[in-house]
């Protein structure tokens, strides 16, 4: 069980949102994962600074913080402003990708690459020893509570070959219908933290579940 749990918060219950950060703080969850979605990189809008600012506040561990916009390097410094700990850029949304890493490391956080379903692994082997965190989503990014995407575990095990060949440090992360039906073969593939949001959210007792997926 050395791998990590992040709930997504873009499951829980925002008109409560104070109960279900304090429920993480008091689960065995490592993170809080948050999804910042701008309507343009991906069809759906979240949630932006000023409620990070406000979850920051009463959150008692890292926040994970998975953008899906683009031009994300306008709003580097602001994400770290808000508790940013760990800021995951898409590779699909960067132009100059080494140069957002590095402004993204220069701010004083981790910074992770995420990739689509679609983009391959491949992309990554003249990033991968720079960054310190990789996000495979294993749905299309946008919304919450959708189905698996079976090839990601190919994906996951090319990445595993990847990190080791170029003795990278980086971090495996999965982001995308996780649940007690894949969390295992994850973890035993090579991922380093499950991302699980409506699995957690949904279910009727969420610090258990959190449990559940913890000690696999
Ligand atoms: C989807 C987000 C995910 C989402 C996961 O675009 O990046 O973090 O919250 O939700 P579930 O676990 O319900 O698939
Ligand atoms: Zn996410």
């Amino acid at each position: 069980m050395n791998h990590l749990i992040s709930p997504s918060l873009l499951s829980a219950n925002f008109a409560n949102l104070k109960q279900d950060i304090d429920m993480v703080n008091n689960s065995q969850a490592d993170w809080f994962h948050l999804d910042i979605m701008d309507g343009v990189f991906v069809p759906n809008i979240s949630f932006g600074f000023s409620i990070i600012k406000q979850i920051n506040k009463y959150a008692k561990k890292p926040l994970d913080v998975h953008l899906m916009i683009v031009n994300p390097d306008k709003f580097i410094k602001e994400f770290k402003d808000v508790g940013a700990d760990i800021l995951t850029v898409h590779y699909e949304a960067c132009t100059h990708l080494n140069r957002t890493i590095e402004a993204i490391k220069a701010n004083g956080m981790k910074a992770g690459v995420s990739i689509n379903p679609h983009t391959p692994v491949t992309v990554l082997q003249d990033i991968i020893e720079y960054v310190d965190m990789v996000l495979i989503m294993s749905v299309n990014p946008g919304f919450g509570g959708q189905k698996f995407i079976g090839n990601t575990y190919n994906k996951i095990s090319q990445l595993k070959e990847l990190i080791n060949k170029k003795k990278s440090n980086a971090l495996i992360e999965v982001d995308g219908g996780v649940d007690m039906s894949n969390a295992k073969q994850l973890i035993d593939t090579g991922v380093d933290v499950l991302v699980a949001g409506s699995f957690i959210f949904n279910s009727d007792n969420q610090t258990n579940t959190i449990a559940q997926l913890k000690n696999l």
